[in-house]
């Protein structure tokens, strides 16, 4: 008999997610759906699926084991958020005004508006501001679902903030109970002190920035804003070939507004993950589908910006791209820390099926992060991160709008949210 310490039973729905592999096309419509499941696990990991029958012959509970009761409830894998600008301060109301008025999100930028405003916040808070800021939106995450979550520096652009911003996530990993996986994005603008002296900038990144975020191991990802106007298609190259050279895995920003080709950049470069690709040409979209690269879209931006055009998801799935979906948590172009309403958008706004949303928002974004063999999949040994909707069918997730049915979430074995609230983490530091 196997020992548990923590038991899901009778699960009226369990979407297990399960592969050995990413999934694209046809892998995409399944969701591994078990009806009155069980499921188990000890000190964080899955050591049970499967019937209540079986439950009972294989599994005994600890005397301090909890058991939950599934019935009437959705189990799906812990949502993994595969790309967020988390550690920012201050938000943009006004540039959203704006925006409402008519102001494109590039003309703000043109302005000296958009990313530099909220560079000038971020370079403005200290670093415990910034921790405590980061952690009450990671609150707001595990409530709608995620247990796992990128985010990017980007911000700082200069040595000390883009650092100061990598040592508050490593620290908020510390505390918090999502697990965050740190990304260098140091070119994500340039900013304003380099206005016309963008190659300086590069090479600060290159020379001096990179090796410091290498040497005190303070991000696993470098990614770069490849579009018109920030940085080309060559100098993401060079941007790329360098972080590599440190043993920096990648991620772009690729194909945003402008085709400029960063999705081929990516695939040729081995990227882990291209993000964006509203404007991919048939090109980008041949490469990416020979490659191993995550397409990650972002349905988020697109609905945030009041964008006509979309991510051409099913054109993706269909030549069998392996597809993400992500929330772009960020305050200009997606201000929202819910992967939970990011899936309903990609039903509604990508056109993607409800199972297609499902995988993209667990499994095969875990592909995003190098993180498939830990999360996103609900499978023995890997970490019990959990999500029990109340709802009468997974269908429902996506057909009820505007409310939270999220009951529980378990993050390493741990219930962390309890009836729709946190439980107890302890005070910030102060
Ligand atoms: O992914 N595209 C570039 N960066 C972010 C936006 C950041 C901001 O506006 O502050 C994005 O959409
Ligand atoms: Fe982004």
């Amino acid at each position: 008999m196997n020992q548990a310490d923590l038991a899901v039973l009778n699960c009226s729905q369990l979407l297990t997610c399960r592969s050995s592999t990413s999934k694209r096309r046809d892998a995409l419509q399944d969701v591994g759906l078990l009806e009155n499941a069980c499921i188990a696990s000890l000190k964080g990991k899955i050591v049970f699926i499967g019937d209540e029958e079986d439950f009972s012959h294989e599994i005994q509970m600890l005397d301090a084991g909890v058991c939950i009761d599934g019935k009437g409830l959705v189990g799906i894998p812990g949502f993994v958020d595969s790309h967020t600008h988390l550690p920012f301060a201050g938000t943009r109301e006004h540039e959203f005004v704006l925006r409402l008025k008519g102001h494109t999100y590039q003309q703000l930028a043109q302005k000296g508006l958009g990313i530099q405003t909220t560079v000038n916040a971020t370079r403005k808070a200290s670093e415990q501001e910034l921790l405590s800021l980061c952690l009450s939106r990671l609150d707001s995450m595990l409530l709608h679902g995620t247990t796992t979550t990128e985010a990017k520096s980007g911000y700082g652009l200069n040595l000390d903030d883009e650092l100061k911003q990598l040592r508050v996530l490593k620290e908020a990993d510390r505390i918090h109970p999502i697990d965050i996986v740190s990304t260098f994005m140091g070119a994500h603008e340039v900013p304003k002190e380099y206005k016309g002296r963008k190659n300086e900038y590069i090479n600060l990144i290159i020379q001096k920035i990179l090796p410091e975020v290498k040497k005190n191991n303070l991000a696993e990802f470098f990614d770069v804003f490849c579009e018109e106007g920030v940085y080309s298609v060559d100098e993401t190259r060079d941007l790329v070939r360098a972080a590599k050279a440190c043993g920096l895995k990648i991620k772009i920003h690729a194909d945003e507004f402008e085709p400029l080709g960063g999705s081929q950049l990516a695939a040729e470069e081995g990227a882990t993950s291209v993000d964006h690709l509203t404007a991919i040409t048939e090109e980008g979209i041949k490469k990416i589908v020979q490659s191993e690269t995550v397409a990650t879209l972002l349905p988020g931006v697109s609905f945030f910006l009041m964008q006509e055009k979309k991510a051409p998801a099913r054109k993706l799935i269909e030549e069998g791209a392996i597809v993400a979906v992500a929330t772009d948590f960020n305050p200009g172009s997606s201000m929202t820390e819910s992967m939970y309403f990011i899936l309903q958008l990609a039903v509604f706004t990508l056109k993607m099926g409800i199972e297609e949303a499902i995988n993209a928002a667990t499994v095969n974004a875990s592909y995003a992060l190098g993180r498939s063999d830990q999360v996103g999949s609900l499978e023995l040994e890997k970490k019990m991160d959990l999500i029990l909707f109340d709802a009468p069918n997974y269908p429902s997730l996506v057909y009820h709008l505007g409310v939270n049915p999220i009951k529980h979430v378990i993050k390493n074995g741990q219930i962390v949210v309890q009836e729709g609230k946190i439980l107890g983490r302890s005070a910030d530091p102060c």
